[in-house]
């Protein structure tokens, strides 16, 4: 009898679909993707997909702003309720109050937020351009940044530019505990720590590299050390060890007491391997972003891609 990857893998072929995976999606995911990558990898490779549908296996911003560069395509997420704290923690009517508030400001959006949110939007950047697109901001322009406040205190503090923060977090980057960490670097005096800047500042300080999940990949590739302390979702620890067999990883303790010690997205890890299976035979759960808030959260990503 043939495996679920391989009847994945034969669908896949039948219907004219590619799949899109996001680094913190389960290993078993991300050997059947056709790519996988950071938020700003997928959204360049969601653009140029030719094919019929996309599965989008990550959650449901990432399938939105998929959908928002290519409508043409049906795009497919495999649980519709794999959300993001992040997206969650700010809805667009109170965004919109938000923004009505301070007119004069310019809208920067990380791209873990609702469709709305973006229509809401002057630029969208992600964790691998944020402080690029923010530094390109003339100093006379005040700027209102949102959802995530810790990215959001990193690049101020990069960029020397004060903002004006949205209250909102990663549950899991927020969930690394300093003094397990301090422990483990204790142990591990070689290691380097790298992390994601969803992460809070006391973890920040800490680390050798900071980027996204498609920068540390590359720091663990380039840098000369062997040994690497992981601040992100475990899921990235995958391709991690598919980069770098001979170097050793080792995923950040998270304060949460959950089965692998580590940090794990449960959003990320809604979609599994049988759900990716049915979604395709299925052809849903589909993702649509209505006309008029497609067409104008259009422009800020269509911004964030041209200063990328
Ligand atoms: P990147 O992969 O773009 O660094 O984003 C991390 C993340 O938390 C996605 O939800
Ligand atoms: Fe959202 Fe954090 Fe999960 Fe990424 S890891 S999808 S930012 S909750």
């Amino acid at each position: 009898m043939k495996s679920l990857k391989e009847r994945i893998l034969e669908l896949k072929k039948e219907k004219n679909a590619v799949i899109l995976a996001h680094y913190y999606q389960e290993s078993d995911i991300q050997d059947v993707a056709d790519y996988v990558g950071d938020s700003l990898g997928l959204s360049q490779e969601a653009m140029k997909v030719d094919a019929d549908i996309i599965l989008f296996a990550g959650v449901h911003f990432m399938a939105e702003t998929a959908k928002i560069l290519n409508p043409t395509k049906k795009v497919i997420l495999p649980d519709l309720k794999a959300g993001c704290s992040l997206a969650e923690s700010c809805p667009a009517p109170l965004f919109k109050e938000f923004t009505e508030a301070h007119p004069d400001h310019i809208v920067i959006t990380y791209v873990n937020c609702s469709a709305e949110v973006k229509a809401l939007t002057d630029i969208v950047v992600t964790s691998s351009n944020a402080v690029k697109i923010v530094q390109s901001i003339p100093k006379d322009k005040p700027i209102i940044f949102a959802p995530d406040k810790n990215l959001g205190k990193y690049v101020m503090e990069q960029t020397g530019r004060d903002m004006l923060l949205w209250d909102g977090s990663c549950v899991v980057h927020e969930a690394f505990s300093l003094d397990k960490l301090v422990a483990l670097y204790k142990q591990n005096p070689d290691a380097q720590i790298i992390a994601h800047p969803e992460s809070e500042t006391h973890i920040l300080k800490t680390a050798n590299y900071i980027g996204s999940t498609a920068g540390m990949i590359n720091y663990v590739k380039t840098n000369p050390s062997n040994k690497f302390i992981v601040a992100t979702e475990a899921g990235i620890l995958h391709k991690m060890k598919q980069e770098v067999p001979n170097k050793i990883l080792i995923p950040a303790p998270s304060n949460e007491d959950n089965t692998c010690a580590c940090s794990e997205c449960g959003y990320m890890k809604m979609n599994t391997l049988q759900k990716v299976y049915d979604c395709l035979l299925n052809e849903t759960p589909e993702i649509n972003v209505p006309d008029d808030i497609r067409e104008k959260a259009l422009i800020p990503i269509e911004r964030m891609l041209e200063l990328s």
